[in-house]
């Protein structure tokens, strides 16, 4: 809330980048319910960091997940929240189209990058972070701000920020969960550096890095912090 008072004092508004997956939604439920009074629903500016090429009412939709867990119950102000459009039947039409409204909310100049106020990172079993996957192309995209990524071990493509993106976020906040993780939180944060097989070791933002990670994600970490 700190976060969102300073960014709505300074810009009017508070530029928020959702993760999807699963483990966020007992946050978004929480934010929701218990401390629905004391979130600026009205000033947040909503994006998602990927999507999955379905539909919005569709199961696997990261939109859909958030807005039934928190978006749908709160009084956000609709054109604020900009979905993903993964309906497009070419996922890299929905990539160049959700490139534009970056640029148009951010009201951005060529070359310039969105700087959100927090964005949200889940992490898989193979540290991939939002739809960017080990030794994916999309790990090297520098210059476009969104792009539609073919992921071999889903069959499947995706829509997701690149880099540049995530590591301009003010803060970037990791919430992982779980033994499967374990494995790929010991890798990330203290095993060497690979980034290309460990996408979540290029999260690197010029802003704050913040690690949420529970204590079975947390288990084999070394040093001898308990969480
Ligand atoms: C997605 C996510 C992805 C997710 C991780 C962790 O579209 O699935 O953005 O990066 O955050 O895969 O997913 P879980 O929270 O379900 O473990």
């Amino acid at each position: 809330m700190r976060l969102a008072g300073a960014a709505i004092a300074a810009r009017g508004r508070f530029a928020l980048a959702l993760t999807g997956g699963t483990t966020p939604h007992a946050m978004y439920e929480r934010l929701a319910m218990r401390y629905r009074d004391q979130v600026p629903w009205q000033a947040i500016e909503c994006f998602w960091g990927d999507e999955r090429h379905v539909p919005p009412t569709h199961a696997d939709s990261n939109f859909r997940a958030a807005h039934v867990a928190m978006l749908g119950r709160v009084p956000v102000q609709p054109e604020r929240i900009h979905r993903i459009p993964a309906e497009r039947p070419k996922a890299d039409d929905a990539a160049a189209e959700y490139e534009e409204t970056l640029r148009r909310v951010f009201a951005l100049d060529a070359g310039e990058i969105p700087a959100f106020d927090l964005v949200l990172l889940g992490m898989g079993p193979d540290a991939h972070v939002a739809s960017l996957f080990p030794g994916n192309a999309a790990l090297r995209e520098r210059d476009r701000l969104v792009v539609a990524p073919w992921v071999e071990k889903l069959q499947s493509y995706r829509i997701t920020m690149t880099l540049p993106v995530l590591n301009a976020g003010k803060v970037v906040m990791f919430l992982i969960s779980g033994s499967s993780k374990a494995d790929a939180v010991h890798a990330v944060l203290e095993g060497p550096e690979r980034g290309d097989e460990l996408p979540a070791q290029l999260i690197r933002p010029a802003g704050e890095l913040v690690w949420l990670i529970d204590r079975e994600a947390a288990a084999q970490l070394s040093r001898g912090v308990r969480l």
